[in-house]
């Protein structure tokens, strides 16, 4: 289950994501907003704490640019959340940074692009071995 969420700025994108990659067979919770005006920080906690709690496996945020939700969802303990804009950042935040969250701008980018990427970043694994180190200290980070 994936769970997904948007401010007003992204309500159309995301009812696309969501009808594209249904037709593919991925789940999704849609968390809101269905139009009415919100605050991204909102939206963002909403969605993460569905991760962090273990009820969705990752999360997918849109707002104007993707960068609000990437800021905010970073906020989160146990989130790491990446903006993306193109397939190879997309793969590697999945290979390199075991990305949870992956956050996207509906005013910068096409819905094609979109659900592309979407697809890329639930559909890519975790790499480990040196990497996990590194997510580690990102861990530590938080606990500072
Ligand atoms: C809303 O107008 C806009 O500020 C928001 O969607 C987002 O782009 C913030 O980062």
């Amino acid at each position: 289950m994936i769970a997904i969420g948007c401010d007003h700025a992204g309500v159309e994108l995301k009812k696309y994501i969501i009808s594209e990659l249904s037709k593919k067979g991925f789940e999704f919770e849609d968390m809101g907003t269905d139009g009415e005006p919100c605050d991204y920080p909102d939206m963002a906690e909403k969605v993460c704490r569905k991760v962090t709690e273990g009820a969705c496996e990752r999360g997918i945020l849109i707002c104007g640019t993707g960068i609000g939700m990437s800021m905010a969802a970073n906020k989160i303990k146990g989130i790491r959340a990446a903006l993306c804009a193109d397939s190879f950042s997309t793969k590697f935040t999945r290979l390199h940074n075991d990305a949870n969250v992956m956050c996207m701008g509906a005013r910068t980018m096409g819905p094609g692009l979109a659900a592309e990427l979407a697809e890329i970043f639930l559909t890519t694994g975790f790499e480990g071995g040196r990497h996990q180190r590194r997510i580690d200290l990102i861990t530590a980070l938080e606990n500072k």
